[in-house]
């Protein structure tokens, strides 16, 4: 299984176009940062870690049409396009957080000339992208082993390569125990209204041969109260410091119905998908989607189109139903408020 989600190729950004899977696998190159806005926007590049890396090289295509050697319009620049940038989505904290790493790497690079910033910016997107690479076989080596063998799996929207740069958060976690000899099935959740679970994660799975069971977001109580499911393993866009998780809009109702039928509920996130400035999950924004969404699919109307229409992408899951925070440094548990400054190293002021 070899799934290259996003890349810089040539001085531009070369990305699967998600919206296409699972019919066709095609690649938009993104040769402007406007370009980029759109693909994000319309989630050709979507899930919290690849908004991330490609919110850093977001920033490297914006640079590319600055020209002269005045930093401080260079910074106002740079401030512009970040700022565009983070009018794409608002709720995956990763890209936020990347492009406070591309300011902050210029703050630390006072008196050196623009095109001397331009490269340094580029150093930092592509560590940016590398650390992902390692850090989702890093959250691999540690959450398989939350994965016994011949367990039941159960998850939710996508999770996998395609929302990362090549590897996953909680699919990673099952491709490390794949590749550990264990044995182990996976129920995907459709994921509704953009079905992310159906597209992206069946076709992922199918790929790495892992045995994989399609099931329409509804079936999930049935399946638990049939004993079918051991362990919820989800990805997220936002954990606050108290450990409250902003997911995939489903995922707080499998969270009730794990607690309700003992199922341990994983979270599987990078340091990147942290936000410690806000103290629980209710500071999280939400975001809310076109209402063309919800009243079909593809071009294929579901629904009387006069209808009212809600579409949150996102819900939040209160940290009392989450068993445990799989992470780089290793996993969370409660109380998550202590333990996530702890494993973080973020002294009681910070
Ligand atoms: O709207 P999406 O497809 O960007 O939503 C993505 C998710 O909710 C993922 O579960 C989350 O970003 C974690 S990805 C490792």
């Amino acid at each position: 299984m070899s799934i290259q989600t996003i890349s810089w190729v040539n001085g531009h950004v070369k990305l699967i176009d998600q919206t296409k899977l699972p019919h066709k696998l095609e690649y938009i190159h993104c040769r402007d940062v406007k370009r980029l806005w759109q693909a994000i926007r319309r989630l050709s590049v979507r899930g919290a870690p690849a908004l991330g890396v490609a919110a850093a090289f977001g920033v490297l295509l914006g640079i590319k049409s600055f020209s002269g050697n005045d930093r401080k319009r260079f910074l106002k620049h740079v401030e512009r396009v970040s700022g565009y940038i983070a009018t794409s989505r608002p709720t995956a904290v990763n890209l936020f957080n990347a492009l406070a790493r591309m300011k902050q790497v210029i703050q630390r690079h006072p008196g050196v000339s623009v095109a001397q910033l331009k490269n340094i910016l580029k150093k930092e997107a592509l560590a940016i992208y590398e650390e992902d690479r390692k850090l989702c076989r890093k959250m691999g080596d540690f959450g398989a082993a939350l994965i016994k063998n011949g367990a039941s799996i159960l998850t939710v929207c996508n999770a996998g390569a395609l929302a990362t740069v090549d590897y996953g958060t909680a699919l990673g976690v099952m491709y490390t125990a794949r590749k550990q000899g264990k044995k182990f099935q996976v129920y995907a959740c459709e994921t509704r209204p953009l079905l992310q679970g159906a597209r992206l994660t069946v076709w992922e799975l199918l790929r790495s041969g892992i045995d994989t069971t399609l099931i329409c977001d509804n079936m999930a109580a049935t399946l638990m109260k049939q004993g079918k499911i051991d362990a919820v393993f989800t990805g997220a866009d936002r954990i606050a410091a108290n450990g409250d998780t902003a997911n995939k809009i489903g995922t707080y109702m499998l969270a009730v119905l794990a607690k309700h039928h003992g199922v341990p509920f994983y979270v599987v996130a990078p340091q990147s998908t942290f936000d410690l400035a806000i103290a629980d999950g209710k500071q999280i924004p939400i975001e809310e989607r076109s209402r063309e969404e919800v009243l079909g699919f593809g071009g294929c109307p579901t629904a009387p189109r006069g209808v009212n229409v809600y579409n949150p992408a996102f819900d939040v899951t209160d940290h009392k139903l989450i068993t445990a925070i799989v992470t780089e440094k290793g996993i969370i548990r409660r109380p998550f408020y202590t333990n996530i400054k702890k494993i973080f190293k973020v002294s009681r002021k910070g």
